[in-house]
């Protein structure tokens, strides 16, 4: 007999990650939940193969509600004070809580620079470890062991007064942890 045709894949890659990110299952509204090795048929980030341009999202939960930064510190754990939203085009993006009632100013995309899969943070190393082919890279992204070629990609973070809304958008001046322009524009 004929075997049933595969179900049909999303062609946006974004999207393809974040229903990669609902099919791991979401630990609470705002964290992601521990991240498997699910994401090696992911399309690498390019050099250069920037998202169209300068972009801007109010960062949400898996389920598109907005997250606010008093559910962000909350949520996050005190060992590592990251948590995951869906930031710039729909990617996965890791906040850090700075203080108490404050994120740090710049988001990650988890997007790995070798091969696209999602890069969970591990506190017990205090680095994110790709589960893909074990690239690694340090709290703010920068790569400390390969075959990963680059950064992780930088994005603003920026709380929005009234409310408390997350908002991210494209990093676009020069990557302060290579003193260059980013890779990703
Ligand atoms: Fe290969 Fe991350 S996808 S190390």
């Amino acid at each position: 007999f004929p075997l049933p045709p595969p179900p049909a894949e999303p062609a946006d890659p974004s999207r393809r990650r974040v229903l990669n990110l609902l099919l791991v299952g979401a630990a609470s509204p705002v964290v992601f939940g521990v991240l498997g090795p699910y994401g090696a048929s992911l399309s690498p980030p390019h050099p250069g193969g920037g998202r169209g341009g300068l972009q801007t999202t109010v960062a949400t939960d898996v389920d598109g509600a907005p997250v606010t930064v008093a559910a962000l510190v909350a949520a996050a754990p005190a060992d590592g004070r990251k948590t995951m939203v869906v930031g710039v085009g729909g990617e996965p993006a890791w906040l850090t809580a700075a203080a108490p009632d404050r994120l740090d100013h710049f988001a990650l995309c988890a997007v790995c620079t070798h091969m696209g899969c999602v890069v969970p943070w591990v506190p017990a190393r205090g680095r994110y470890v790709c589960p893909c082919h074990a690239s690694e890279y340090d709290h703010e992204g920068r790569v400390l062991r390969g075959p990963a070629p680059l950064p992780l990609q930088l994005e603003h973070a920026a709380v929005e007064e009234d409310g408390g809304a997350v908002l991210l958008s494209t990093w676009t001046e020069d990557d302060f942890r290579t003193g260059k322009a980013p890779w990703w524009t």
